[in-house]
């Protein structure tokens, strides 16, 4: 009897007794997450309790500083006890420190619903935490190596907290993410988790980031989706060799998904890498190129479809020779700024810029052409200077558009002098003409008045009766 007994006991109780502390995986699925009615009662002296149907797991609720430390004490959670999954809700601490020894032993750990404002310290190493919940607790601010020995998290949530800043944590591995809820989340720390392929996001579609300190290009604070953060990283990533591809705005149409205009700066690339010609295509809406500090020598991919929507030129100190291939162009159209200072413009098209418009408008168009060295001669001085001369708020560093061949400004030339050995050669020129004219018409007179006195007097005054007789004459008589 006994024996049948101890068979019975080894092969059915005796497991089913072992397999009850592991029998929590039911408690946990990814993460570890109490309702409210899982707290220990209102009355309870202890404010945490292990749970009936989960041995390693236990609940902390409604806690302080020191009700938590009791709690812990009582509940039987320590670094040696069997506790692996944590949930702490409701809890008012100025300061979490997650330096605390007893967190070490826990997989799951989740704090959530309460009122925290900073976590400190750090994770000892080797804490196996895997879904770490901190969600709900208005926390805002992480210390900077609060999370980092977490090597074996895959679940990080964060949401509904005041977050600036995504914590630092695992370089390396698959973790999922949940940062939604989180008002003022900069979009720059966001942008740099995007760039980590192997991060996922949960809520996603509630997750955006605040725009204001991260982007120069708004005015105001905008929200953006982690949609448009990921249109954005594409956008980095695919700009041209050391070039940098930014947003310069977002243009908001009404039933439309927003669009970025985008800004392309090629202008710091190193000497090797040196830019012989506009980049093409440009990425979509491309509003600002930048290629300053490059060797460009002409501007002919101006025309290029992918130009269409450019409005901000900047090609200072670049071999640009020519402003001509700018004829025609949808820039000449649109263009805000222009900037051509410090190139190797000899010759400027005056009739170029005199056909652009300067509408009176907020932000006015200019064109720099500073530092350029021009062939200056009496053109020059009768039509840039003249069109200079009038465009000088549009311009403004006329001042430094100087001559090559003369020591001069160009709005200073002295037309006069330019233009005095061309004067000098029209006014001969006159002066031949209206001798000729004169001859011409002293010739026929005198040939009038011979024919009147022949007919009638009969003889033919000096010097035509002088004249030898031609062959032609004995026609006439
Ligand atoms: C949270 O805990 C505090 C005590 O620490 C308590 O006064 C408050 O009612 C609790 N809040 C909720 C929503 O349970
Ligand atoms: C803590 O553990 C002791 C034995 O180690 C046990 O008697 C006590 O009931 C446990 N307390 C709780 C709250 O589970
Ligand atoms: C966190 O707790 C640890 C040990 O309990 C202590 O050494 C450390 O100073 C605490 N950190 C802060 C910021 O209070
Ligand atoms: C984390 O806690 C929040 C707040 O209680 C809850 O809504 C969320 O579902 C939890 N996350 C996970 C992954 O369990
Ligand atoms: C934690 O990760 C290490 C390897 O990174 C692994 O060996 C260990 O089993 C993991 N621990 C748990 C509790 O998952
Ligand atoms: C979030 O933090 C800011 C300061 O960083 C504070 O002004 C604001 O009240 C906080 N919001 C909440 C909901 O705690
Ligand atoms: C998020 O939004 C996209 C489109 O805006 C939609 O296709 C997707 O189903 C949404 N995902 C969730 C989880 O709601
Ligand atoms: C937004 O721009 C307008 C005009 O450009 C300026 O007056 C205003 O101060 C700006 N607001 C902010 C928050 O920068
Ligand atoms: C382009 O980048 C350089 C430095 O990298 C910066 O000085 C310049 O202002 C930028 N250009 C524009 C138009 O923002
Ligand atoms: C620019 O190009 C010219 C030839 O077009 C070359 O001689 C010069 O070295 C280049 N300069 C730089 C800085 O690359």
């Amino acid at each position: 009897m006994l024996y049948i007994y101890t068979i019975v006991y080894c092969l059915l109780i005796a497991p089913a007794l072992s397999l009850l502390p592991d029998d929590d995986s039911s408690c946990y699925h990814r993460c570890f997450h109490q309702h409210a009615e899982a707290c220990p009662p209102p009355g309870s002296l202890c404010r945490c309790r292990q749970l009936p149907n989960c041995k390693r797991a236990a609940v902390c609720c409604d806690v302080n500083k020191f009700t938590l430390t009791e709690g812990l004490g009582c509940g039987n959670i320590s670094s040696d006890g069997l506790v692996e999954a944590l949930h702490i809700r409701n809890a008012t601490l100025d300061v979490l420190n997650i330096t605390h020894p007893v967190w070490r032993r826990l997989r799951f750990m989740t704090i959530t619903d309460g009122q925290i404002k900073q976590v400190v310290g750090e994770f000892a190493k080797h804490t196996i935490v895997s879904c770490l919940n901190l969600s709900s607790n208005g926390i805002q601010k992480f210390e900077p190596r609060s999370l980092v020995n977490l090597f074996n998290l895959s679940y990080l949530d964060l949401s509904n907290n005041n977050l600036t800043d995504v914590p630092r944590f695992k370089m390396e591995g698959a973790v999922t993410l949940d940062i939604s809820q989180n008002p003022s989340m900069l979009c720059s720390s966001v942008k740099d988790i995007l760039s980590r392929p192997e991060i996922s996001f949960n809520n996603e579609n509630s997750t955006t980031c605040s725009s204001a300190k991260t982007f120069q290009w708004f005015n105001s604070t905008e929200f953006l989706a982690i949609s448009q953060l990921k249109l954005l990283h594409e956008l980095e990533k695919n700009c041209f060799g050391k070039c940098t591809c930014e947003p310069y705005r977002l243009d908001m149409v009404m039933g439309k998904s927003p669009t970025f205009a985008v800004e392309v700066n090629c202008s710091g690339v190193k000497f090797e890498n040196k830019l012989t010609s506009l980049p093409t295509p440009l990425p979509p809406r491309t509003v600002l190129l930048d290629i300053s500090n490059n060797n460009i020598t002409s501007l002919k991919e101006l025309s290029d479809p992918s130009y269409q929507y450019l409005t901000y030129l900047y090609a200072d100190n670049n071999q640009i020779s020519s402003i001509q291939p700018l004829e025609g162009t949808a820039f000449m159209n649109n263009f805000e700024s222009l900037s051509l200072r410090n190139n190797n413009i000899k010759t400027i098209e005056t009739y170029l810029l005199s056909n652009i418009k300067f509408y009176r408008t907020a932000e006015p168009r200019h064109i720099k052409l500073g530092l350029n060295k021009l062939h200056c001669d009496c053109q020059t001085a009768m039509e840039f200077k003249v069109w200079l001369l009038t465009k000088i708020h549009r311009v403004p560093d006329y001042n430094e558009i100087v001559c090559e061949n003369i020591n001069a400004k160009v709005v200073e030339l002295d037309q006069t002098k330019l233009c005095q050995g061309d004067q000098d050669w029209t006014d001969y020129i006159y002066y031949i003409i209206t001798a000729e004219v004169l001859l011409l018409v002293g010739l026929i007179a005198k040939v009038s008045y011979d024919y009147w006195v022949f007919k009638t007097a009969g003889y033919l005054p000096w010097p035509a009766s002088k004249m030898p007789k031609l062959p032609c004459d004995w026609l006439c008589e």
